[in-house]
């Protein structure tokens, strides 16, 4: 199976106010293209952080390893790759806010995710060509909002934004959409809404998606495998199903109450689940 996202060794230090955080800490990961990863962890335990480095937002350390998209590095070694925009176009990113322009109709801000070469003056006054128009119908299509298409940003629920997002991501041809937080913001029928979306889409387009998560319901609904940082690190990544009551006790401690629903502490009440199933990373 093809590996589209590596990420080997990587390190990240941050300073500021005289404070060294060690934010990822000797983290690697293969991902095959087509699988679906819930990232998971306490707050402050790197996943931001991570996702910031698969797409090159942030520059890991020196010593800090590599990160590559479909076999091209992005950045290794505290170096970004001089082809990191074109690089870029393999991903698309998604975050908790929805990063639209609310006063921009919905197709303009699909029209965005192609055209950061182009200014903000541009972009208002719709410089695009018709063929462009074109694939943001199409991408609106593909999340089921393409009847919302002129229709202006911030009228739009919280959920239905986020799939504009995901047009977004997707006009541009991305392989891979790693998402940060996605369904954090929206109530429960709209995060449905959401990662059915992404689950429908990963499996037509053959997309890999790679999300962080604070809740663990959702990782298990909708992610096969799961990677659990604490501290930077990686202490668990296997089959989201494997996860199991003292793992995710080990992760959030006395929180862990918030981020479960009741079926799931059923689940985590079910002494059947084998604790010899875990890979658990050293
Ligand atoms: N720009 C920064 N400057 C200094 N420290 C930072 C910076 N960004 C992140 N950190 C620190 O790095 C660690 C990891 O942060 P990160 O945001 O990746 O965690 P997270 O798992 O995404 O948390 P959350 O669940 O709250 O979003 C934290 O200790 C955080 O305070
Ligand atoms: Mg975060």
């Amino acid at each position: 199976m093809k590996n589209i996202l590596s990420v080997n060794d990587a390190n990240k230090t941050f300073f500021s106010n005289g404070k060294k955080t060690r934010a990822l800490s000797n983290v690697s990961m293969n991902i095959t293209a087509g699988e679906r990863v819930a990232l998971i962890g306490a707050s402050g335990s790197g996943k931001s952080t991570l996702i910031r480095a698969i797409c090159g937002l942030e520059v890991l350390d020196k010593d800090g390893g590599a990160i590559s998209i479909n076999h091209q590095e992005i950045q290794s070694h505290g170096n970004l790759s001089k082809n990191v925009r074109q690089i870029r176009n393999e991903i698309g990113v998604i975050f908790q806010q929805f990063n639209l322009v609310n006063q921009l109709d919905v197709m303009t801000n699909v029209l965005i995710g192609i055209c950061p070469q182009k200014n903000l003056f541009e972009i208002i006054l719709r410089r695009f060509s018709l063929e462009d128009k074109a694939r943001a119908l199409d991408a609106l299509d593909k999340v089921g909002l393409a009847q919302f298409a002129y229709q202006r940003s911030s009228t739009l629920s919280g959920g239905q934004q986020q799939r504009v997002a995901i047009a977004r991501a997707l006009i541009k041809g991305a392989k891979v959409l790693l998402a940060d937080e996605p369904v954090a913001s929206l109530d429960p029928e709209s995060s449905r809404k959401v990662m059915e979306t992404m689950v429908s889409l990963t499996e037509k387009l053959d997309l890999t998606f790679v999300t962080s998560l604070h809740q663990i319901p959702i990782a298990k609904k909708y992610c096969e495998r799961t990677i659990a940082l604490n501290n930077g690190s990686v202490v668990f990544d296997g089959l989201t199903q494997d996860l199991n009551a003292s793992i995710l006790a080990s992760l959030y401690g006395s929180n862990l109450g918030d981020l479960v629903m009741d079926d799931d502490l059923n689940y985590l009440q079910d002494t059947s689940i084998s604790e010899s199933k875990l890979t658990l990373v050293q």
